[in-house]
């Protein structure tokens, strides 16, 4: 199915959560507070080592990253995945990375976690919908998985597949995208140190509902290109389709980088509301990461490639 369903559009939901001031976000998810406060004190305490593309903003709190989330595989209000991704087995686990490459492999997750060094990534990561939070993730350049498969020269661009399991996913009985949820970058955006594979959270495994056991993250593009709970990764001769495209492709790019000058048909997207904070604050360009990637864009309009 390539039809999302009007009325569960991401920007019908935002809409309402928009205009929610903190006090009413703080009612609204209270509930869920209590239960996603505190990391889980069992789960064992990643290493990680600082990194130098970390932002030095506030950070938001443990409870505001695991109780406002998109992840519509568990349902399209902000509080579903907290409500729902619990009981999502992330072990046992593996990532498929296939394609265009010479040595194609099935990565275990505990293989994962041990890939590379874990660094903790505190980045500035922006919804299209309005909003943003600081969050310090743990993972490693997605280039050092990448490089461990070979690519070949035909690969241009890169997939992400995110698991479609309708017996753990109870979002997936609704048609709003053509599940699974698919991604894609171009293959030198994909190897750019910014872009991380992401198995943590404050210094803790990944909870459930961000994206558990292991997803991507691309800080200068709109969250949705973030895809979670990754079971798959192919190398690509061509561009791929993606979920948010396919369903929408008026208002969802392929490259979807933060770009203020360009609205969403529906909404400006000149500001932003960081998730805890009263007034809007402007968006800028690349999602505050143009030094670091602005070159990959050089000579492109980035109105039409938006
Ligand atoms: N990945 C999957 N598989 N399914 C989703 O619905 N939502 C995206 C992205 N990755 C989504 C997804 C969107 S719209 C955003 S804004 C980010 O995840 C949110 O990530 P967070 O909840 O960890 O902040």
């Amino acid at each position: 199915m390539s039809q999302a369903s009007p009325s569960l559009l991401p920007s019908e939901i935002t809409a309402e959560s928009l205009y929610l001031d903190r006090r009413r976000f703080l009612q609204a998810t209270g509930g869920l507070i209590a239960a996603a406060m505190l990391p889980d004190a069992q789960a064992a305490a990643l290493v990680t080592r600082p990194s130098r593309f970390s932002s030095n903003e506030e950070k938001n709190s443990w409870a505001q990253i695991t109780s406002y989330n998109n992840f519509y595989e568990f349902g399209t209000d902000k509080g579903d995945p907290a409500r729902y991704a619990g009981a999502l087995k992330t072990r046992p686990w593996s990532l498929r990375v296939e394609g265009e490459c010479e040595a194609p492999k099935t990565f275990d997750i505990d293989v994962l976690m041990k890939l590379a060094p874990l660094e903790e990534r505190i980045y500035r990561m922006r919804c299209v919908e309005g909003w943003s939070m600081v969050i310090p993730w743990a993972g490693y350049s997605l280039s050092e998985l990448l490089k461990q498969v070979r690519p070949t020269s035909k690969a241009k661009y890169i997939e992400f597949i995110s698991l479609a399991d309708p017996k753990q996913m109870p979002g997936l009985s609704r048609p709003v995208l053509d599940w699974p949820y698919t991604e894609g970058l171009r293959i030198d955006e994909a190897m750019h140190p910014l872009s991380i594979l992401c198995v943590g959270l404050y210094g803790k495994p990944l909870p459930n509902q961000d994206g558990a056991p292991v997803r991507l993250v691309v800080p200068w593009k709109y969250g949705f290109k973030s895809a979670k709970s990754l079971v798959k990764i192919v190398l690509r001769e061509t561009q791929p389709a993606t979920a948010w495209n396919k369903a929408v492709p008026s208002e969802y790019g392929f490259y979807s980088n933060v770009n203020p000058a360009v609205d969403h048909p529906r909404w400006s997207q000149a500001n932003e509301r960081r998730i805890g904070d009263l007034l809007r604050r402007k968006t800028l360009p690349f999602n505050g990461y143009a030094n670091e990637v602005a070159g990959l864009y050089k000579g492109m309009d980035l109105k039409k490639h938006f």
